[in-house]
């Protein structure tokens, strides 16, 4: 039963440090990886070069969308009906068009039994903003991720340098900052920590420290495996 498959939900802002400590806690277990930011991303794009308005007059349309990708992941590559769109979801604009669509109620539940299917032995590590809250809310371990914005802003400029990309650091942080207002207001599954998640604040933290509390904590957790 779905239920008895463990699952590791880990939620946050933007350029928290999420998917670098999903992906290696995903991989050091065994288990598989959701990354649910990059279905509203994979979304957004789609509706984008259809042309819709990523807002409510489209929601309807942009559902339809969403219940009908042929997304797969494969390794890290992301590919939307055999197209390769790794790197057109990972621009700042993609990931802002992924924060409007992810308002739609519709949208969002378009998505759910998508995500539910990532449910699978020998367990998950989900990635996102309500894995805790509405997509998984029975998960044994819940962690809600933060970072100072300032410290984010820096991380983000440190990765898009490291891919050739320039940036303005004052730029990013207002981004982000948009994105997180955004994120937390909505009024549909909004970025909030779930009641018995717990918070883990990597502001003072390196990557290696931060995925060694979330094993410490799954340790805790599951004392028998
Ligand atoms: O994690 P990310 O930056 O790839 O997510 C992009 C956007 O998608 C984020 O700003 C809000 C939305 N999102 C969401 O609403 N719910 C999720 N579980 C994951 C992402």
């Amino acid at each position: 039963r779905a239920e008895q498959i463990p699952v590791i939900c880990l939620d946050g802002p933007t350029a928290s440090g999420k998917g670098t400590v999903a992906a290696r806690v995903a991989q050091q277990l065994g288990y598989h990886l959701l990354d649910s930011g990059a279905l509203y991303r994979i979304v957004a794009l789609a509706a984008r070069r259809a042309g819709l308005p990523l807002d409510a007059s489209a929601e309807a349309a942009i559902a339809d969308l969403a219940q009908q990708l042929a997304i797969r992941f494969e390794g890290d590559r992301v590919l939307l009906a055999s197209e390769d769109v790794t790197e057109a979801i990972r621009t700042e604009q993609a990931g802002m068009d992924a924060s409007s669509v992810s308002v739609l109620p519709a949208v969002r539940t378009a998505l759910v039994a998508l995500q539910h299917s990532f449910r699978r032995l020998p367990g998950l590590v989900a990635d996102g903003r309500d894995m805790g809250t509405v997509i998984f809310p029975d998960a044994p371990l819940k962690v809600f991720l933060t970072a100072s914005a300032a410290q984010r802003a820096h991380r983000r400029h440190a990765q898009l340098l490291s891919k050739g990309i320039s940036a303005n650091i004052a730029d990013l942080l207002a981004d982000l900052e948009a994105r997180d207002a955004r994120d937390m207001s909505r009024s549909t599954a909004p970025l909030q920590a779930a009641q018995d998640a717990l918070a883990l604040d990597s502001t003072q933290l390196t990557a290696d420290q931060t995925v060694g509390q979330v094993f410490e904590w799954w340790q805790q957790q599951q004392p028998f495996t």
